[in-house]
């Protein structure tokens, strides 16, 4: 078996087969940097559809151009459905699957199980597994490390297991995966030191971490945090409108605090795939330890109440123009869980509109960058932002902030705008601000 300096010279040669599992938002950027960076890759999807799209050079991310794909390809990058394509040969191997939480909100492995198991049928002697998948503290030595340590093959000595977390935020343009630093926890200080030195080659910084938990345990903290001060804003946010104080001036006096404060903004719940959904791994671990993760717990309580409290704001709003919730026509302007991107997971719309729908509201949206949405028993279409659908409703509800949203015209011509988001900051008009 080659030793890791032998292993070291084959990354340094680009002599190293990478293998991704997954390649969606979190695996497909990863397989394009490692193919841009020189290095052999496959990925590995079992969505038919994706590996059709990407084998001929088309991306279906909204952060990827098709270029790039393009680029990949010619330097040797391909997709697949079959696993012994992907695996058989890999140097090293990224698994990039879903964590999703199950219906009573616990965490749902089967995916990254059946990925190891993959992993496992084709494992090789010196080969790196990496796990990037969001989870809670001890996946990776508890659930992955048993699957793949079958025969005796033991991490450190046979082959390499590490986590290292994923911090991509969709959209954003400044911080792309080259320019965030990624954390990385080995199982071995080997195995720490082999993934540290292959992700060093596409990432600017790389911070080795003393296991996998502590890698593991940090992806999580980022994200509680955001969740548990998206909860203390959206709490507040309830408080203030009860209060009559406007909580959008008030986070903005609050910022102007140059130590110690970061802002946080309310909105009308909290989507996307991580922050509504990681902190409950967490949760749950932690109940096995016999300890009741109570800042998770109320912050989900809180979000979770958001989409009614949108719903009470619409009913107040329209009240005081002496008309009722039911038979009203309410526009969404909006859908995606956050601004200038089209992902609708988790998104808080797909609660609000039913919601406005079973209280007997007509409901249509316009949202450009979301052409279509599938609610539990029907699918609804974007009306034309041309068409400047706000004019024929009773209320405009605006639930995502996208930049295309010409709002001056907007405030003038709507009869009723319930601002879910501050996005009709300093302009004129009927607008009820969450
Ligand atoms: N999206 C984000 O912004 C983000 C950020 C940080 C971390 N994460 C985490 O990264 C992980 C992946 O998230 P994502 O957003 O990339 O998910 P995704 O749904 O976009 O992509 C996952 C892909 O895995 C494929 N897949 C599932 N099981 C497979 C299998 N056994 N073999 C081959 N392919 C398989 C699916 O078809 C899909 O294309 C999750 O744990 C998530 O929490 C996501």
């Amino acid at each position: 078996m080659e030793n890791l300096e032998q292993l070291k010279k084959r990354i340094e040669e680009r002599e190293f087969q990478i293998a991704v599992i997954g390649l969606g938002y979190v695996g497909l950027p990863l397989a394009l940097s490692f193919a841009q960076e020189g290095f052999p890759v496959s990925g590995l999807d079992k969505d038919p559809q994706k590996v059709k799209a990407l084998n001929e050079g088309k991306s279906y991310l909204d952060d990827i151009p098709s270029n790039q794909v393009e680029e990949a390809l010619k330097r040797g990058f391909s997709a697949t459905t079959r696993e012994s394509e992907a695996l058989a040969g890999a140097d090293a191997v990224f698994i990039c699957v879903p964590t999703p939480l199950t219906q009573t909100k616990d965490p749902d492995l089967s995916y990254v199980i059946s990925a190891g198991k993959s992993v496992a049928r084709y494992l090789k002697l010196g080969e790196l597994v990496v796990l990037v998948s969001t989870t809670y503290p001890g996946t990776t030595e508890e659930v992955l490390l048993p699957l793949l340590q079958k025969g005796g093959r033991k991490a450190g000595a046979h082959f390499y297991l590490s986590f290292s977390p994923e911090r991509v935020d969709p959209g954003n343009k400044i911080y792309r995966l080259r320019n965030t630093p990624k954390v990385v926890g080995g199982v071995t200080a080997a195995c720490t030191e082999l993934a540290a030195f292959l992700l060093s080659k596409i990432v600017d910084k790389v911070i080795p971490v003393s296991s996998p938990r502590v890698a593991e345990m940090s992806k999580l903290l980022e994200n509680t945090y955001r969740v548990v001060n998206i909860s203390l804003v959206n709490e507040l946010a309830q408080l203030c409108r009860r209060m009559k104080v406007n909580v959008w001036e008030v986070i903005e006096a609050a910022s102007t605090k140059p130590y110690g404060f970061t802002p946080f903004y309310p909105g009308p719940g909290m989507g996307g795939h991580c922050i509504p959904i990681d902190p409950f791994y967490l949760s749950w671990k932690a109940r096995a330890y016999d300890f009741n993760l109570r800042f998770v717990e109320l912050a989900g309580e809180i979000n979770d109440s958001m989409p009614y409290f949108v719903v009470d704001l619409v009913t107040e709003a329209l009240n005081r123009e002496g008309k009722s919730l039911k038979d009203s026509r309410i526009l969404v302007l909006g859908v995606a869980y956050k601004q200038n991107i089209g992902d609708l997971r988790e998104s808080p719309a797909l609660k609000i509109i039913p919601l406005l729908e079973e209280r007997e509201a007509q409901v249509e949206y316009c949202d450009p960058l979301v052409p279509s949405l599938e609610l539990e028993d029907r699918a609804l279409t974007s009306l034309p932002l041309s068409d400047k659908p706000w004019k024929g409703a009773d209320c405009v509800l605006l639930l995502t902030a996208h930049r295309v949203f010409p709002y001056q015209e907007i405030a003038q011509e709507s009869r009723l705008i319930v601002d879910t988001r501050n996005a009709f900051q300093g302009l004129e008009g009927n607008i009820v601000r969450l």
